[in-house]
This record gives structure tokens, C-alpha cells and sequence, in this order.
């Protein structure tokens, strides 16, 4: 229903729907001993070197002024040689603005890049807050689905065939929120092609980059030569080194287009949080076994509840994610119940919080988003719920079994 204030409020704000994911937090809230898969968000807390870099900054009395807009020197010139090595992305310090987490940088990227009216192409499922991003510039967002028979992979022809001559970018994130899905080089590599064919800009978002499983990897569209003047591309330490309040991320685009993106990063932030700088530069300097383990942590949780739906297939159907810590069931049970009024029910009847799959784009309908960056106990809770709701357990799962072994399957 429209406020009464509605009315005096601008359009860009008015068209945006409210976060399903804040929503499903807020009705958890008033649930007791909720098993909680909503967030996409570290559980773990910050290693402990991290932290004592960020109380020494601020005894030593560094943390109590602004930065420079782009950053500390020495974060920048640590995040430079990070993205030659990591990511092969040549880079030089000037080429980096240290932001207040990787959603500052993409925030600044769609302004500096997107005129009102102009269209960005979105694979989606996709991120619900880049798609906003681009409403809040005024710019047209449109959805271009990929395949999720083959793991939510990128499909280059739909994209090709949805540039028109208002097309100004492609935004994508890889890994994936909500699939898992990660875009591999071959599939990158066409995206350039088009890129390039067709003068646009791409906008990545890298955050989920360290997250990857199985042997497959991660490549940057910044790193092929000919995008390098053409792509932005923003990185983060939330998800690395589990720094999600901290709010220190930073993206990266070619010299030229540095200072015009800088002219939205200081409306948007000045500069990001001087005591994260000195935080994340202990971060990028320091240890990273935390970051193999954080990784071993996912997969096995990801292996977890593979096979807990396994167990749970007369209600969901899945592709294995490939990176992130995030899967996108689709629901087959309840004949297509939308996925808002499936997550409410699931939350409010077997206390189990998850997302309804339509905050991801009109083709996340009928999906429910898992984040299983969560302890595996806490997978077990909301799988154990789970079967019991969808009435699987006891006599009914044990003949389900049964069934499966006269077919010939795994017992
Ligand atoms: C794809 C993606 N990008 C960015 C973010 C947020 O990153 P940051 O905390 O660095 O702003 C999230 C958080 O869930 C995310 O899933």
C-alpha cells in the first residue's frame, strides 16, 4: 500500500521492490531457534592477525582521519600486485579505489558508467542488489536467463541477441549469488568478443572469487588485454577473510576512467574506513591459510547439503554450485507454489529460513536460494526440519529407499 510520504519520494527509489532477504531476516526474527539458511554472510569470525592490525592502526593513531578518495598507498600497491598475481589483471596502484566494500565499487562503477535510459544486460538469476544499482542511475535493466540445465552457465547467444543500440553494459557476478555458477574462461572469453563488438562496458563483481570447488577456477575478464579498457571490476575482503562489517573492498578499471569514477566514489563514500584499509592490508599481507580453510569449511558443507537434498528429491532439484556458498533449488513439490509463499510456509510451519528464489530475477521464481556458509549442524537442523515438514521421515523415507533400490540406485 502507498505511504502517505510515497508520493513526495523519486521514482528510481518508489520502482525498487524491498529486500526478500531482509524480509525472511526480519519474520525470522520473531521465530525461536530458527535453522537459518538467509544469508549469504561468514559466519566465522575475522582472524585474529587482522584484527590486531586494525587496533594498532587506531593506537597508533592512524585510523582517526580521511584517506586519500582511492585509498592508503600501501593497500593499493598490495591490492596491485594481488591482481597480477591472483587474478593476471595488469594493473598499476593509480588503477585501484579502495571502497566501503565491494558494493560501494560497483555502486560507483553503474553511476560512472550508466546514462538514464541506458540498458544493462543481466544474466540472472543474478544479485538483487546490482539490478538495483542500475535502477537507482536511472538505467534499464534487462533480463537475459542463463542455463540452468548446465549449471546456470552463461548462454552467449540469448545475451548477443539482447544488445540493442541502448545497450551501454553487461553486469554480471562470478562466482554466482544465488547458483553457484561459475563462468568459466572459454565462456568469458565469447563475452568479450561481444563486448568488444558491440562498444560495451562490463561491470564484474568478483566477490565469491577465492570460493571456487572441484578443480574449476576463477578467471577475470579484466586480464584479456583487449578489455582491460572496457571492464570494471570490484573484489572484496568481506567474503575472503570473513570482513563483512568492516566494509572494505576495492575495484579496479583501466587509468583513464579512474578519475570520472572517482567523481561517484567520493559522493558515495569519501573513502572507505581508514581502519579496514590498515585491516586489509594485513589481510592481503599476512597468512591465508584462513582462506583454505574458510574454503574446506564450504565445500564440505556444500557436500553436506548436496546430499541432504539428495534425500529431499520429491521437493527440490539442484545444480551442484561450483563456487560461492550459495545453491538454487528449484522447488517441484507443492505444484509450483511461488517461492515467496513457499519460504513463508517453510519458515513459519518447519522454522527454516531461506530465500525466496524471485528476489533473484523474474526466473528465480520457483527456486528457494540455501546459503551453506553456515556450521554443518546448522545444515543438519534445517535438512532434519525439512523431512519431517515434507513428511519424508520414518516409514515414508525408509520406503523411499526401498523404491530407489528396486530401480537400481545407490541405497
Ligand atoms: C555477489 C555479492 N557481491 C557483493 C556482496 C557484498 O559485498 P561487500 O560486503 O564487499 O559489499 C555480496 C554479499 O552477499 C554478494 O553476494
Amino acid at each position: 500500500m502507498e505511504n502517505i510520504g510515497d508520493r513526495r519520494m523519486s521514482n528510481r527509489v518508489l520502482q525498487i521492490q524491498g529486500s526478500a532477504i531482509h524480509e525472511m531476516t526480519r519474520l525470522s526474527k520473531g521465530i525461536d531457534d530458527v535453522a537459518f539458511l538467509s544469508w549469504a554472510k561468514p559466519t566465522s569470525g575475522t582472524p585474529e592477525h587482522i584484527r590486531s592490525a586494525a587496533i594498532k592502526a587506531i593506537e597508533d593513531g592512524k585510523a582517526g582521519g580521511y584517506s586519500s578518495s582511492g585509498g592508503i598507498p600501501e593497500l593499493r600497491r598490495s591490492i596491485s600486485e594481488k591482481l597480477h598475481r591472483i587474478n593476471h589483471i595488469d594493473s598499476t596502484e593509480g588503477e585501484i579505489i579502495v571502497t566501503v566494500g565491494a558494493i560501494e565499487g560497483l555502486a560507483a562503477s553503474v553511476m560512472a558508467v550508466i546514462d538514464p535510459g541506458d540498458e544493462v544486460i543481466f544474466p540472472i538469476p543474478t544479485y538483487s542488489t546490482h539490478i538495483r544499482q542500475v535502477q537507482l542511475a536511472s538505467g534499464k535493466p534487462v533480463f537475459v536467463p542463463t542455463d540452468e540445465e548446465n549449471g546456470f552457465d552463461l548462454d552467449i547467444g540469448v545475451i548477443e541477441k539482447a544488445i540493442t543500440s541502448r545497450t551501454k553494459a553487461i553486469m554480471y557476478c562470478s562466482p554466482n549469488n544465488p547458483t553457484g555458477a561459475v563462468y568459466g574462461e572459454k565462456q568469458l572469453r565469447e563475452l568479450a568478443d561481444i563486448a568488444i563488438k558491440n562498444d560495451l562496458f562490463v561491470i564484474t563483481d568478483e566477490a565469491y572469487e577465492y570460493f571456487i570447488y572441484d578443480g574449476h577456477e576463477h578467471f577475470s575478464i579484466a586480464s584479456i588485454p583487449e578489455m582491460k579498457e572496457r571492464t570494471l571490476s570490484s573484489f572484496t575482503f568481506t567474503k575472503t577473510y570473513a570482513m563483512t562489517g568492516w566494509r572494505i573492498g576495492y575495484m579496479h578499471a583501466d587509468a583513464p576512467l579512474i578519475p570520472q569514477i572517482n567523481k561517484a566514489h567520493i559522493p558515495l563514500a569519501i573513502c572507505a574506513p581508514v581502519v579496514s584499509q590498515y585491516a586489509a592490508l594485513a589481510a592481503l599481507d599476512g597468512p591465508q591459510d584462513c582462506v583454505d580453510e574458510f574454503r574446506d569449511h564450504y565445500r564440505s558443507a556444500r557436500d553436506l547439503m548436496c546430499k541432504r537434498l539428495d534425500e529431499l528429491d520429491q521437493v527440490f532439484e539442484y545444480q551442484r554450485p561450483k563456487g560461492a556458498y550459495l545453491m538454487f533449488p528449484r522447488i517441484i513439490a507443492d505444484d509450483g507454489a511461488d517461492s515467496t509463499t513457499f519460504c513463508k510456509a517453510l519458515l513459519k510451519d518447519a522454522k527454516v529460513s531461506t530465500t525466496p528464489g524471485i528476489a533473484f530475477g523474474p526466473n528465480g521464481e520457483g527456486h528457494a536460494r540455501m546459503s551453506f556458509c553456515v556450521p554443518e549442524a546448522e545444515v543438519d537442523k534445517a535438512f532434519d526440519r525439512m523431512e519431517e515438514y515434507f513428511n519424508l521421515d520414518g516409514e515414508k523415507q525408509s520406503q523411499k529407499t526401498v523404491e530407489k533400490g528396486k530401480e537400481g540406485g545407490a541405497p
